[in-house]
């Protein structure tokens, strides 16, 4: 397939539908480019009549066949959970930068709630890789953990945190990783809400811990043109999604304070 075509829509084939939580649904389908995905890539899904709009890419974990998992918010993500096997869905991508394990040899994952899409692969592959993975995976409540089963099945350490305690620990993961994180970490691995990524990028400041974290902002092209999901001089869709601890560093101020919405006008981060 020649690399141009990873700009246009292609068509493919949904293969297994899945549901993951009451609001959370895994879409699988064969695509030869997304089967390649790096972990913390994105793909821009096209819903016919509906929208495009951004989902994390990455491997199913039973098939191995390339995967969307998509918490239903709101039309387009609605229009996807209707989908069934035999149904089609436009896809172009694999786009943005990824997580990048390098030389390390001990990571921590720490994710939020649909956190854990784009770090899925990571903790799947831990097993093949040089590296040993420790998973803090926190949410609200136990229906809202998402592939938990699968997890427990990798070659990782799993800690469970939830607000109302219904597994793992009771509270938030910030309050885990202030009482116990180990200093033996290479790498901090991080996806979930703004106010939690900045509460983790305040803690890596004051190790010597590397820090990786995947953000999102509105997408509307994902190839870096229309500027919609620019941060701080940052194009979250070319230059990120996923930022190390220095570019985290020059957005900070802005992080979990301003965004931008569909119009392209700055707003304060907690306008709908
Ligand atoms: C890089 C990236 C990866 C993502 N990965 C996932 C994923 O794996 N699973 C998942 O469920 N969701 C993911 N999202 C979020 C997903 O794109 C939005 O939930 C979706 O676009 C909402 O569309 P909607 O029409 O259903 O909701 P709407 O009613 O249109 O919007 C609801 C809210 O979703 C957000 N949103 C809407 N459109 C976009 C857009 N074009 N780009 C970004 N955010 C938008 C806005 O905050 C908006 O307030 C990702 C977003 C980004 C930027
Ligand atoms: S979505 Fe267009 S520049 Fe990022």
């Amino acid at each position: 397939m020649k690399k141009s075509l990873l700009h246009k829509p292609r068509i493919v084939r949904i293969e297994k539908v899945r549901n993951e939580s009451n609001t959370v649904k895994s879409i699988v389908f064969k695509d030869r480019l997304c089967a390649s995905v790096k972990p913390g890539q994105f793909s821009m899904i096209w819903i016919p009549i509906y929208d495009e709009i951004p989902m994390s890419l990455s491997l199913d974990p039973k098939s191995k066949l390339p995967m969307i998992v998509v918490k239903n918010i709101g039309e387009a993500t609605n229009a996807l959970h209707e989908l069934n096997i035999g149904d089609s869905i436009g896809i172009r991508g694999p786009y943005g930068t990824s997580f990048n394990t390098g030389s390390a040899k001990r990571i921590l994952l720490i994710a939020g709630g649909t956190g854990i899409i784009p770090l899925l692969q990571i903790a799947m592959e831990s097993n093949q890789r040089e590296y040993k993975c420790d998973i803090i995976l926190g949410a609200k409540n136990i229906e809202e953990i998402l592939f938990y089963e699968d997890l427990k099945s990798a070659d990782c350490t799993l800690y469970p945190v939830t607000e109302d305690g219904s597994l793992g620990k009771q509270g938030l993961v910030i309050d885990l990783i202030k009482k116990s994180l180990k200093s033996d970490y290479d790498v901090l691995m991080c996806c979930g809400p703004e106010p939690m990524i900045k509460s983790i990028i305040d803690v890596a400041r004051k190790t010597n811990i590397g820090l990786q974290v995947s953000l999102e902002r509105i997408m509307k092209c994902g190839i870096g043109i229309c500027g919609s999901c620019e941060l701080s001089g940052f194009r979250v869709c070319k230059d990120g999604p996923v930022f190390d601890l220095k570019e985290l560093n020059a957005m900070y101020n802005v992080l979990g304070n301003l965004k931008r919405n569909h119009s392209g006008k700055v707003i304060d981060f907690n306008t709908k």
